[in-house]
């Protein structure tokens, strides 16, 4: 029924205006979440697949949702192809990541790098290939999510907020959907996960009103509020200021003191994946061409290695 029709029957204005806020407000949401199925909201789905078990434990949720609960997840990824057309984009990728590791992926525009990353998290299948989780398969396996129990999430290098919520609300989204806790303790998760991407006190402004960096920190601190056991970065510097990046840098170098996570960032950005990464690989045409650690990548011989390092720092770099 209409807000005329309402009007007709004599309602006072009261009511009238009551039920304006709400099917306006009801409205503004299910519009926003209509447009924002096919990208948002699938992902979202696909970023809370797999999380199960230990979470549920306790109502409270204190011990549950925990800094301190997080254990890595080893990562193995076994000749994966993968085409779109005659685009031959993945080209045998062979990579092994163990529980716990920083691990960054560094190269050029074009050669792969997030599409290798959405095949982690099952949101792009190899035409042949397999990775291994635990040392389970994600594609060969029998039953949906077969073994698997740990939380995993996964910054997109678009955001992939919800723009008709609130920062807080998009931060604590995840928590509140699958009542991990109480009340009051969501929002303490959501003041400490904002307060680790220094937006302290930003609960409640609309993610319309934020910048595109202050949306990439929104985005990391949701991640953050499940606590993951993997957690998947695409650009996350891509959008931020130098002194943005740098507190980034930190927290990721303070959540892997006090967490036992493991870490994969996808990045143009050499000098933040030398600074926070154990081992880097550099990804070319489709193909990993060298890893190692920081150290190693400086000191490689292979020339595309070379040429990247020179270009991303114009020579600047000299150790
Ligand atoms: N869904 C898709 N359909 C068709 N082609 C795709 C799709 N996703 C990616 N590609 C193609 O795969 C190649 C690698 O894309 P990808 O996004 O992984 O590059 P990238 O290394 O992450 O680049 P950037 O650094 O610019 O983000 C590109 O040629 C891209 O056009
Ligand atoms: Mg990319």
């Amino acid at each position: 029924m209409g807000i005329a029709a309402w009007k007709r029957l004599g309602l006072s204005a009261v009511v009238v205006q009551l039920y304006d806020s709400i099917y306006t407000g009801l409205h503004v949401i299910f519009k926003s979440l209509i447009e924002q199925n096919k990208s948002t909201v699938g992902l979202f789905n696909k970023l809370m697949h797999g999380l199960t078990g230990s979470i549920f434990q306790n109502g409270e949720c204190e011990g549950a949702v925990n800094l301190y609960d997080t254990r890595g997840v080893s990562i193995k990824i076994e000749k994966l192809n993968k085409y779109y057309g005659e685009n031959h984009v993945l080209k045998d990728i062979d990579l092994e990541i163990p529980a716990g590791e920083t691990f960054s992926i560094i190269g050029p525009s074009g050669t792969g790098k997030s599409v290798l990353l959405k095949h982690i998290v099952k949101l792009e299948t190899p035409d042949s290939g397999e990775i291994y989780i635990d040392g389970l398969p994600v594609f060969q396996s029998k039953k949906k999510d077969d073994g698997r129990d740990y939380r995993y999430s996964m910054v997109f290098q678009s955001s992939a907020l919800f723009n008709s919520l609130t920062v807080g609300e998009n931060v604590g989204l995840w928590l509140r959907e699958k009542r991990v806790c109480k009340e009051h303790r969501i929002r303490e998760i959501i003041r400490e996960k904002l307060a680790l991407v220094g937006l302290e006190g930003k609960e409640g402004l609309r993610t319309s009103e934020l910048s595109g960096g202050m949306k990439k920190r929104v985005a990391i601190a949701r991640s953050l509020a499940m606590n993951p056991d993997l957690i998947l970065y695409d650009e996350p510097t891509a959008e931020l200021d130098p002194i943005n990046t740098d507190e980034l840098a930190n927290t990721i170098l303070k959540l892997k003191e006090t967490t036992k996570n493991t870490t994969v960032i996808v990045t143009h950005d050499l000098n933040f994946a030398l600074y926070i990464s154990d081992r880097l690989a550099m990804m070319h045409d489709g193909r990993i061409i060298e890893v190692g650690t920081p150290r190693e990548i400086k000191a490689s011989q292979n020339p595309v290695v070379k040429g990247f390092i020179y270009t991303t720092t114009k020579g600047i770099t000299k150790d």
